[in-house]
């Protein structure tokens, strides 16, 4: 991703620099809110309704009254992209529970929940990443939503998976994999993440409580229409070690090959077919889509 270009918070739009939201907003003091991150290609939102369930979903497992009604909140985005008059562009849209004196009483908020939507040119990684793969570190940690009532909810305290990425950078990594207490890896920092062994696809299931990553399922279906056998659930040591292939996804990345975790490389250590495969899958499903949307 990148700086954006222009924001709208409460669907009025600022230059970046001149956008301002309050210090009392609870986003800002508890990491309160949800967010999104959307890929525009040729200026169409890519999956927006299966974004808009998961963001309202997020806000539903966090109890944040949605502020407007979807519709409206689905029109706003759109809107977001044309006024950016960005072509290919991420959009990034938070909900925060809004604004109210300090404490955790959500009875003495004084604001609506929030909206807050950024648009800016899209970064993603560079053609040489996605023809070599990237190296990955694993990270031991404990999300702030792990085993709790907000599981799977796309909530702004990013925390832990800052605290892994910084850890990823200093290694020379692109992306740091989340592995639990039983060594099994769950996903990315910002990702999901799979394994190709055996001729198997396998990737951690949503109840392991990671992210529901929209990627993830466009790949998984992808992969079951080609007839390509898909376990979730999530893999371990033994997995990594016997590993194929190696990828992982999200909306900015779409399917990014690995070829090391750690020191340990993965297969041949190149980009594998079933990798490239689905990942030209995703690039059919994308522009269908984009063909076919109509707001
Ligand atoms: N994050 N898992 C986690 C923890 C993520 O943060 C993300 C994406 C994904 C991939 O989900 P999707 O395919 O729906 O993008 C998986 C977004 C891109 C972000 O960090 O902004």
């Amino acid at each position: 991703m990148s700086r954006p270009t222009l924001v709208l918070i409460d669907g009025v739009a600022f230059a970046p620099e001149e956008a301002r939201i309050s210090v009392l907003d609870r986003g800002f003091l508890y990491g309160d809110g949800v967010f999104e991150t959307l890929r525009v290609y040729r200026g169409v939102p890519f999956a927006l309704d299966e974004h808009l369930d998961r963001w309202l979903s997020s806000a539903a497992r966090l109890e944040i009254a949605l502020p407007l009604p979807r519709e409206a909140l689905r029109r706003e985005l759109i809107e977001a992209v044309r006024r950016s008059g960005l072509e290919e562009a991420f959009l990034r849209a938070m909900l925060t529970r809004g604004e109210g004196p300090l404490g955790l009483d959500v009875s003495t908020l004084e604001t609506p929940a929030r909206r807050v939507v950024f648009v800016g040119p899209v970064q993603p990684p560079p053609p040489e990443a996605y023809a070599r793969g990237v190296g990955v570190v694993l990270y031991r940690g404990v999300r702030p939503t792990d085993g709790n009532v907000a599981e799977g909810a796309k909530v702004t305290n990013y925390v832990v998976a800052v605290l892994a990425t910084t850890q990823a950078r200093r290694a020379g990594a692109h992306e740091a994999l989340l592995v639990d207490a039983r060594d099994r890896i769950l996903e990315g920092a910002s990702s999901s993440f799979f394994l190709v062994r055996d001729g198997v696809l396998i990737t951690a299931p949503e109840s392991a409580g990671v992210l529901a990553g929209i990627t993830r399922a466009h790949v998984l279906s992808a992969a079951r229409a080609a007839g390509l056998p898909c376990e979730e659930r999530a893999p371990g040591p033994e997995d990594l070690a016997a590993a194929d292939e190696a990828f992982l996804t999200s909306t900015i990345r779409e399917v990014l090959p690995v070829v090391r975790v750690g020191d340990q490389v993965v297969g041949a250590g190149v980009p594998g077919a079933v990798t490239r495969r689905l990942a030209s899958a995703h690039a059919v499903q994308v522009s269908r889509y984009i063909d076919e949307f109509s707001d």
